[in-house]
């Protein structure tokens, strides 16, 4: 099942909005056919594996990472292929959490007399889909928030630049998260201060990018600028450059229509919002919009200043920051530690700390919501 779980990180970042899925066939304790779910509408992984072994497959054993599929989705349903291969056993991960499967798969594989073994490294299988598990459930997306703080909880330096908080490795990092998430978010604050692109530039070799291993080319995420009077300026680099991706706006009522009408000739997507008690862009119900339009983007990287922890919206959060840096303290940029900054929210009970590394000269932390 581990080399189930390497096989589905292959499709890590390029399978949305379905989960990532590897499988194996084997046959006397050999792997004799292997695949992952590399895109959607394209086939599932047991699917790909069982074409693999083609009549190899027969008496043999199928380990999944997730259960297999008993509909018609945009592709037959994979209990299909599994019944047709002849195999004597399947060894699932995960029960898959889609009302629409949730154990369907497994009790037709069983009624038809196939023997099932569920739950096998069950817990790490469900760790790598954990971020599909809660939009197929919640219908929400899963949030990432992430900064970049100096050792005193300032999330800029003193002349408003970011990029220099956090060392290299993290920075790359950053590249390699966008690759992976569906949208990255940013308040229209950070869109003004520092006019940033948001695309996914990475280098040839990337820190823990199978992607580069396997050769597949770094895909731009869908940028969202949370701004609730569409102050963002059409000639904004978000909107000028070169990426398959599009950039939308979130807006309130209260955003004059000739700013909307101009950010949409520069090519920007509006997206109306609901506004909060302050008027402002209501974040959970742009989450909302986000998993809930045709392209259902589930997975969110939030770049902010405390925002959308406060507002309840995040599951994890991970914090990066140069060891001795800066060397003298206080240093003069935006606090994250004050009422609207980020450390805060994470003090408070519903988060635990869930994790530390260091990176060459980068720390990283992580909080999970509890
Ligand atoms: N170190 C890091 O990792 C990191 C990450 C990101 C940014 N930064 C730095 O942060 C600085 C910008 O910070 P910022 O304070 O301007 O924050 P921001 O989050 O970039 O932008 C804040 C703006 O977002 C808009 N907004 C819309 N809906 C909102 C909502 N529900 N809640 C809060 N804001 C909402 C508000 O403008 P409207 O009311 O007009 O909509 C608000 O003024 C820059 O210096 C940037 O470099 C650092």
């Amino acid at each position: 099942m581990l080399e189930a779980l390497a096989e589905a990180e292959l499709g890590r970042g390029r399978t949305h909005p379905n989960p990532v899925v590897g499988a194996l066939v084997v046959s006397s304790g050999k792997v004799i056919a292997r695949g992952h779910h590399e895109r959607a509408g394209g086939p599932h992984a047991e699917v790909v594996a069982l074409r693999q072994a083609g009549d190899r497959a027969r008496g043999a054993d199928l380990y999944v990472t997730l259960e297999p599929c008993d509909h018609h989705g945009r592709t037959p349903p994979c209990t299909e292929a599994v019944l047709a291969s002849g195999v004597r056993r399947v060894v699932i991960g995960s029960v898959d959490p889609n009302p629409l499967v949730h154990g369907r798969g497994i009790r037709r594989l069983r009624a038809a007399g196939i023997r099932v073994d569920v739950g096998v490294l069950g817990d790490a299988c469900d760790a790598a889909n954990e971020m599909w598990f809660k939009f197929i459930t919640r219908k929400l997306p899963w949030v990432m928030l992430k900064a970049a703080v100096t050792l005193d909880g300032k999330i800029a330096t003193g002349s408003g630049d970011s990029r220099w908080v956090s060392g290299r490795e993290s920075r790359m990092l950053v590249h390699v998260l966008r690759d992976e998430m569906d949208a990255v978010l940013v308040g229209v604050g950070t869109a003004l201060a520092d006019d940033p692109r948001l695309t996914a530039r990475l280098p040839r070799v990337a820190v823990g990018g199978s992607r580069v291993a396997t050769g597949v080319a770094p895909r731009d995420p869908v940028r969202v600028v949370v701004d609730s009077t569409a102050r963002l300026p059409p000639t904004a680099r978000l909107l000028r450059q070169r990426s398959t991706a599009p950039t939308l706006v979130a807006c309130t009522l209260r955003a004059p229509p000739a700013r909307v009408k101009a950010l949409q000739r520069a090519g920007a997507e509006i997206v109306r919002c609901r506004a909060d008690r302050a008027g402002r862009v209501d974040l959970k119900d742009l989450l909302r919009r986000l998993a809930g339009s045709p392209r259902s983007w589930s997975r969110v990287a939030h770049a902010s200043t405390g925002a959308s922890s406060r507002a309840g919206c995040g599951t994890r959060c991970t914090c990066s920051w140069r060891p001795g840096w800066p060397a003298k303290a206080p240093s003069p940029g935006p606090d994250s530690t004050g009422p609207g900054g980020w450390i805060r929210p994470l003090a408070r009970a519903s988060w635990t700390a869930a994790g530390w590394a260091t990176i060459c000269s980068s720390r990283q932390g992580r909080w999970d919501r509890t």
